[in-house]
């Protein structure tokens, strides 16, 4: 081991379970790349300021968990810690949104940054898949997602996840009920530090985990009935073509999420093989975000899912994905004739598309051997001073162990034939 260890609520993914993770990401890419949705990168690290206005000043994201930090340039810089208020700031900065095709469908996919207190499950450098449709409001796009996620989640062969489901309103009903909110928990006997949320952001008090504060929850006010018309409407749209889908979710009232843009429809997808931190994805409409960032009104709706608690919740059902042997062909050269012969034979084959490997090192043949039945390879290629003087090449099933003579300038035709 070196003196350096990956710095806390960290770690590295390495092979072979890293192919996993590639694996996890495609999967839920997928369906994404197939629904319009282009691919979009942002930076790891924003102006702070972008994620204080949009992700918000009272969440804890950006209280307490934002790696901040000011640049030898005197800019104030934070690394990402989501990828919302990236993507549409990208957006809106490329003028995306003026092309005259809203909405605009983009998916992404990278690292995040939090500084949270790690546990399984959280971490505090994590990957995320995400998706933005930005600039329209219509309940087929926040049905579209949802259906989008389940269907990778499917794709993968999870079966233990639910989909809970809710709308948090908007700029006309939602003020009306954090206020009603405000006066029934200004009655409660709450600590000081729930009492300064209940000042900024009553809703997440509904959330608290703690038994004496939902105790004292019984009778609260909930959203549910203070909706308006149009979110009610809105809201029963999402769950009718939801359920003409076979999308089964859950009506979760209490669902707030941890981020402030949220309006209308929010959804979480969780899996109940992974303890407490069991969301693997969640997201929702974000209908004033673009203005709380300098913007014009772009209603806009998306979700995020967990790279990491995704591989988890695999593990927890059991899941090994089918992930194909990278290496097809290993080479190994007896000799240093063979090895110059048989490493252009290499380069052929791999120019060819076939996934091939070698034996570097001057391995001795039974070394060689093991390493070529490690790697997965369905044939070898071995060579000898022998096979070589009579332009020969011995191909070897690496399954049945059947060796025949090949001859070197029909390798490439004959390995491509078997391996079909
Ligand atoms: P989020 O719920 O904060 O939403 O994160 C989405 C997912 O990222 C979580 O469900 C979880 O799987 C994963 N995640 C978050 N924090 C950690 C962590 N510390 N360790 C491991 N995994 C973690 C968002 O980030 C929103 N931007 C989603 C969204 C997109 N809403 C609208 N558009």
């Amino acid at each position: 081991m070196s003196t350096f260890q990956a710095p806390k609520g960290t770690y590295d993914l390495l092979p072979p379970n890293s192919a996993t993770y590639l694996a996890v990401r495609e999967a839920i890419s997928g369906p994404l790349k197939n629904s319009g949705y282009g691919y979009i990168e942002t930076p790891g690290f924003e102006n702070v300021e972008l994620f204080a206005r949009g992700v918000g000043e009272s969440t804890d994201i950006v209280t307490k968990e934002m790696y901040a930090f000011e640049t030898k340039g005197g800019d104030r810089l934070a690394l990402r810690p989501e990828g919302t208020a990236s993507v549409l700031r990208a957006a809106l900065e490329a003028n995306l949104h003026k092309g005259g095709n809203l909405p605009v469908k983009l998916w992404y996919s990278g690292s995040y940054y939090r500084y949270e207190r790690p546990q399984k499950g959280r971490y505090r450098h994590f990957s995320q898949v995400g998706a933005e449709a930005i600039g329209t409001e219509d309940p087929a796009l926040d049905a579209e997602l949802i259906i989008l996620a389940d269907q990778a989640y499917r794709s993968l062969g999870l079966r233990n996840f639910r989909i809970l489901l809710n709308s948090l309103g908007d700029k006309e009903c939602r003020p009306v009920y954090r206020a009603a909110l405000q006066d029934f928990l200004r009655g409660l006997d709450l600590d000081d530090d729930t009492r300064r949320r209940v000042d900024i952001n009553p809703l997440r008090v509904l959330d608290d985990k703690r038994e004496s504060v939902q105790r004292q929850l019984t009778g609260a006010p909930m959203l549910r009935d203070y909706l308006c018309e149009a979110c009610k409407a809105y809201h029963e749209q999402v769950r009718e073509l939801l359920t003409a889908a076979g999308v089964a979710f859950e009506d979760d009232e209490k669902l707030v999420r941890g981020l402030d843009y949220y309006t209308r429809t929010t959804f979480e997808f969780v899996h109940d093989g992974l303890g407490s931190q069991s969301a693997v994805g969640g997201g929702g409409r974000y209908d004033g975000l673009s203005e709380m960032i300098g913007g014009p009104a772009l209603p806009s709706v998306g979700w995020a899912l967990g790279v990491d608690r995704t591989v988890l919740a695999l593990e927890a059902e059991g899941i090994a994905l089918d992930i194909p042997a990278a290496t097809a062909v290993y080479a190994v050269p007896l000799g240093e004739e063979a090895r110059r012969v048989l490493f252009g034979t290499v380069t052929a084959l791999r120019r060819a598309g076939v996934a091939t490997d070698f034996a570097y090192g001057g391995k001795g043949l039974k070394n060689a051997m093991k390493s070529a039945n490690r790697s997965g390879a369905r044939l070898a290629l071995v060579a000898g001073e022998r096979d070589l003087a009579e332009g020969l090449v011995q191909l070897k099933d690496l399954e049945s162990g059947e060796q025949t003579p090949v001859a070197l300038d029909a390798v490439v035709d004959e390995v491509t034939r078997r391996l079909g």
